[in-house]
């Protein structure tokens, strides 16, 4: 197939697809390709890049003897996303494109998204979502549901209707532009989509079909790194305001905890100022797990009791610097006296500047790379 005497002006395109025990939808797929390749007159390759699955599958691409197909066996370091990535790294040709090997993905769409980079898009996607995009019916409604929920939460990053494909095309110089690629979880099209500041993105639309043999790998625990992979994307794109934005959502947890533990302890008749004082500290203590957890996900390596000193040290400061503001506040405009949770609000904000500083530079510091 994809011989070089055949090729159409098109560019040549390396076709890509991770697999974990595709062995049966395999000879399908090579074949459909195969066929559309050659009614276009594309030259192309195609990399199986497969984690070592023991079904069958090296001795099936050894039987079937086609040079334009490779099958690499990954060994280490897997996963869908860092199966594509090292794909990426051994493709040959100027297109990259990647699909999944179960055929809910129709190789009958390839032109069409080669013809949308000709035509100078940066990322093509093969859509479910736009007007003639299609799923099986028997999708069902979790699935659907939860597809959309990831989509919408992509939406501060891309306007693509379908960024979580895994069907999609590029041009390698495209690529080249991100500066690094993680592969944390499985969307890998929507890590490029970001990372290669990808302006024009086009979608051709799909019909999705269910799988027919073989079973799904993408589990619970993968759909989790997800919401990782959106932190990271918006740390990413936004810097710092997203580590601001983590450490205000933190403190309003921190709120919700402290008037849960006073209300609890009033309703157990505890000591007034004990049950302030212990809802505070509880908020607190909250307030640091979750900073180290997520907000200063980077720093998780440092030392537990002594970030959390730190913390409270530069919380404690933060307290005064926020009655300092608020009274101060009060002190040049005293007509706000009538309506003090304005200034309140001001000091609240300064507390709170003041406290992400303090922990973004000297509480969770990065560690030496
Ligand atoms: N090498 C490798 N390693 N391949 C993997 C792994 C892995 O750990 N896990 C899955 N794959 C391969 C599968 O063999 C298949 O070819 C492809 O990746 C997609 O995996 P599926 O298990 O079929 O995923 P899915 O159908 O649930 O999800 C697909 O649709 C989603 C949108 O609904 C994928 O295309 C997702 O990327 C996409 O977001
Ligand atoms: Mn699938």
């Amino acid at each position: 197939m994809p011989h070089a005497q055949t090729v159409s002006g098109k560019p040549s395109l390396s076709i890509i697809v991770p697999t974990f025990q595709e062995a049966e939808n395999l000879p399908e797929l090579i074949e459909r390709i195969e066929r559309v390749c050659d009614a276009h007159g594309l030259k192309a390759e195609l990399l199986i890049m497969d984690d070592d699955s023991r079904d069958g599958t090296e001795e099936l691409i050894a039987a079937l003897q086609k040079p334009w197909v490779r099958l690499v066996v990954r060994r280490e370091n897997r996963g869908l996303s860092a199966a594509v990535l090292d794909g990426f790294r051994l493709a040959q040709h100027e297109v990259l494109l990647v699909m999944d090997a179960d055929l809910s993905h129709p190789p009958e769409k390839i032109p069409e998204l080669l013809d949308a980079l000709c035509a100078g898009a940066d990322f093509v996607i093969g859509s479910r979502y736009v007007a003639g995009g299609t799923t099986d019916e028997d999708w069902g409604l979790l699935r659907w549901l939860n597809s959309k929920a990831a989509t919408l939460l992509a939406r501060p990053f891309t306007s693509a209707k379908d960024p979580m494909s895994g069907f999609f095309a590029l041009r390698r110089d495209t690529l080249a532009r991100a500066a690094s690629l993680n592969p944390i979880g499985y969307k890998i099209g929507l890590e490029i989509l970001v990372k290669c500041g990808c302006r024009d993105v086009r979608e051709a639309p799909i019909h999705f079909s269910q799988r027919r043999r073989g079973k799904s790998k993408l589990s619970l625990r993968e759909q989790l790194r997800y919401l990782q992979h959106l932190r990271r994307l918006a740390v990413h794109k936004y810097g710092d305001w997203a580590h601001f934005a983590q450490f205000a959502a933190v403190g309003f947890s921190g709120t919700v905890v402290n008037l849960t533990v006073l209300t609890v302890l009033v309703w157990a008749h505890a000591p007034l100022r004990l049950s302030i004082a212990v809802a505070i500290l509880v908020s607190m203590f909250t307030n640091f797990l979750l900073n180290r957890w997520i907000t200063f996900s980077y720093a998780r390596s440092g030392s537990f009791w002594g970030q959390m000193a730190g913390f409270f040290g530069a919380s404690s400061i933060g307290a005064g610097v926020n009655y300092g503001v608020t009274v101060g506040t009060l002190w040049l405009w005293p007509a706000l006296e009538r309506i003090p949770q304005v200034a309140a609000v001001i000091g609240i904000l300064a507390g709170l500047t003041f406290n992400f500083f303090m922990s973004r530079h000297l509480v969770f510091r990065k560690p030496p790379e």
